[in-house]
């Protein structure tokens, strides 16, 4: 894939009305108070919203948020599937899960941020936001309402496409953490107008994409996460890159129970054994450093209270699980580190919510700090980490795709970024 787009600098943008999709699905408060309880996705597109408005173009913004069910029949069925009474789903309830996705509260926020008026739609390409798209004068900024109200969005629809594309002039995407979905306003709206990215997928493609193309080397990649049925196409994909592999997380015990080992009531994937010794043996034969844990820390209980112990790997007792990396493993993954000329970081290395089981993600957190190695981490669970054990500001770049990055790590084509101008 051609990582090389053009951006909003390449193009005229003065008093062009400009459709910027941002990835504006920021976590809210679970009470439907509205709260917006982390705004790092907002703050990620203010240097092209800004950057839009400086030069006065009129900017449409948009956003999915959520997974909202714009038929009231799917909704239905999606929350029988869930076990909810049939007969307590009412029209009323479909409607307040539809306004706890609105993009209100986005507006409000990045208004605060802006410093300046962000005027809301009250739909996606319905009469009120066509009037206020068409109403927009250079240096203004709206919002649509969240994208996924219309049905045609996830399914790509060109006549949304087009109904969007038919408010603007130019589109720009900013949204890296959607550009792994193929969706009317993250691709399809390509079709129609010029498209260019924005700095934060410029940013992102720079970073993870120079790491995976043309790495300071050693190239580091610790993978870690509960699950290596999640992370197969990573793990593939790097071991054709990487200097060193890093397994860790809740997925290293499938990694142990397929060569032997006692990992008692830990995750453990059957069907992905046979897999992980393909890959053990794949990483030999290319010459790439396999490094899994040589000691776990086990709690008799998946709490946060849980008595603990330290084991060698492979020698958990029966009715114990696996719940962060030992000591030992520790050391081992932290001398590859600082070594390293780059590092890129996926998953965490044990149960990093329980302070008990935190001491292995927090150690590699510090270690990354530490190192002159460029760390890139990927979105979702380990950037999480970083942040919450106050490490974000010394790593070179955290992501803010979850799904994206890993995707982009896998290799694999991402539509968002297909879908823009070759620079
Ligand atoms: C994310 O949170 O990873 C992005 O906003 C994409 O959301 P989605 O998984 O609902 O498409």
């Amino acid at each position: 894939m051609n990582y090389n787009k053009k951006t909003v600098r390449d193009v005229e943008v003065t008093g062009k009305k400009v459709l910027l999709r941002c990835d504006f699905n920021v976590p809210m408060a679970k009470d439907g108070s509205g709260v917006i309880t982390d705004d790092k996705r907002i703050r990620a597109a203010l240097p092209t919203i800004q950057y839009l408005l400086e030069q006065n173009a009129a900017v449409i913004a948009c956003s999915h948020m959520g997974k909202p069910q714009p038929s009231f029949e799917k909704w239905v069925q999606k929350q029988t599937e869930k076990g909810k009474d049939p007969a307590s789903l009412t029209e009323e309830k479909w409607k307040k899960s539809l306004a706890e996705l609105s993009l209100k509260p986005v507006a409000q926020r990045l208004g605060e941020l802006l410093g300046k008026d962000v005027s809301m739609a009250d739909d996606v390409v319905g009469a009120d936001a066509q009037a206020k798209a068409a109403a927009l004068q250079p240096g203004q900024i709206l919002l649509l309402e969240n994208t996924r109200f219309e049905k045609g969005e996830t399914k790509n629809d060109p006549a949304l496409a087009k109904a969007m594309a038919n408010m603007a002039e130019l589109y720009v995407s900013d949204a890296f953490g959607a550009v792994h979905r193929a969706h009317a306003s993250t691709a399809g709206v390509a079709e129609y107008l010029p498209a260019v990215s924005g700095f934060l997928i410029q940013k992102e493609l720079d970073f993870i994409g120079g790491a995976l193309a043309n790495p300071k080397r050693p190239l580091v990649a610790i993978l870690g996460g509960s699950k290596v049925s999640s992370k197969i196409g990573v793990i593939n994909n790097l071991l054709e890159i990487a200097d060193t592999i890093i397994i860790g997380g809740g997925m290293a015990y499938t990694f142990s129970a397929a060569q032997g080992g006692k990992v008692g009531n830990s995750l453990l994937e059957t069907d992905w054994m046979d897999y992980s010794l393909e890959m053990v043996a794949k990483a030999k034969a290319k010459g790439v450093k396999l490094l899994l844990p040589v000691d776990t820390v086990c709690a008799d209980k998946f709490a946060p209270d849980a008595n603990s112990q330290i084991v060698a790997a492979g020698e958990i007792p029966d009715g114990w699980e696996g719940l962060d990396i030992g000591p030992k493993t520790v050391e081992l993954y932290c001398a590859a580190v600082q070594d390293a000329g780059t590092v890129i970081w996926n998953g965490p290395m044990g149960v990093f919510e329980f302070p008990a089981f935190a001491k292995g993600t927090e150690a590699v957190a510090e270690a990354l700090s530490k190192t002159d190695a460029i760390t890139i981490i990927g979105g979702g669970d380990s950037a999480a980490a970083v942040q919450q054990l106050g490490y974000a500001n010394k790593m070179t770049h955290i992501s803010t795709g979850g799904g994206a990055s890993l995707e982009f790590m896998e290799g694999k084509e991402l539509p968002g970024v297909a879908c823009l101008l070759d620079a």
